[in-house]
């Protein structure tokens, strides 16, 4: 039995135009189509119309994310293959794309050697955020000290903090790749401790916490940072190959050592933080 006569069908066409809801009025003549067909019931279709708005709304958000985010690539869940990383937790991973690591202003870190996918999952836990209307910034940890370097020199400072320190989810890629400057670690210290319980930080890192004190040049502000950042956090280890030598086995065994990245945060400093904070 049909269920829609023209007219009604020109009606809904009507409201959701009125409303502006594109993606549902693209989906109705298949969405009706599929009820008369009986392939459809009504809740279903409800769903499938509700769902196809979503979706354009998500592709829209992630076209302005990757605009304005500074995201080098789309990377996504969906894209990641957990048989290649059996090391990994994938209820864990899974879990924190619902993002409620974001709502409690929780971090998330992202520890293994080359290629294991810790970029893949900053990314794809930064797109996930953008698509449901967060706003999201990304950055290896050298272009973010070089931009907030610049804005210093420049008279800028506040205002490129501001910036940083507003996004819900900010992604530091690539900590312990390149050489920072005393003055650069000490900026970005300023910006993860205005982060600090106010919004998420995703770092990403090839090297074990203990390895920090050298990456930023001096052991106390490092000591400090990684107080601030594991306070509240979730740690993701990967241990595992690279997955950019997935079609070189026998290479990426050859070139893999056991010394991945400890999680372990280095034994406490009790003045750490009040001496970073009185520099
Ligand atoms: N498990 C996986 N499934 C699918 N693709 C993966 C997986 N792991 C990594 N990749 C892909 O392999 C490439 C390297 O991964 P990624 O850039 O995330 O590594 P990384 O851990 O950040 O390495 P580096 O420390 O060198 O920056 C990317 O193109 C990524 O999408
Ligand atoms: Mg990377």
């Amino acid at each position: 039995m049909k269920h829609t006569t023209p007219s009604l069908r020109d009606r809904v066409r009507a409201q959701l135009a009125d409303l502006k809801l594109p993606g549902a009025l693209e989906a109705l003549d298949e969405v009706l189509a599929a009820l008369d067909g009986g392939q459809l019931q009504g809740p279903a279709a409800i769903e499938r119309l509700l769902g196809a708005q979503i979706g354009l709304r998500n592709n829209r958000r992630l076209v302005a994310a990757m605009r304005s985010s500074r995201l080098p690539a789309v990377k996504t869940l969906a894209d990641f293959d957990f048989t290649f990383q059996p090391s990994l937790k994938r209820e864990q991973v899974e879990s924190l794309h619902t993002l409620g690591f974001i709502e409690r202003r929780e971090n998330v870190i992202l520890l293994g050697l080359p290629g294991v996918g810790k970029s893949h999952l900053a990314i794809s836990l930064a797109i996930a955020a953008a698509q449901s209307g967060r706003r999201v910034y990304y950055g290896t940890l050298a272009d973010l000290i070089t931009s907030l370097e610049e804005a210093s020199l420049g008279g800028r400072l506040s205002h490129r903090l501001n910036t940083l320190i507003f996004p819900s989810v900010l992604v530091v890629d690539e900590i312990g790749y390149l050489p920072i400057s005393r003055t650069g670690a000490m900026l970005f210290f300023q910006l993860m401790s205005r982060r600090y319980e106010r919004a998420s930080t995703v770092p990403t890192s090839n090297k074990s916490f203990e390895e920090w004190g050298e990456i930023f040049g001096d052991e106390v502000m490092a000591s400090a940072l990684i107080d601030r950042l594991v306070h509240h956090c979730h740690i993701v280890n990967i241990r595992g190959n690279s997955y950019r030598m997935k079609n070189h086995a026998a290479l990426a065994a050859a070139l893999r050592h056991d010394t991945e990245p400890s999680s372990r945060p280095p034994a406490p400093r009790r003045s750490a933080r009040r001496e970073a904070a009185a520099r």
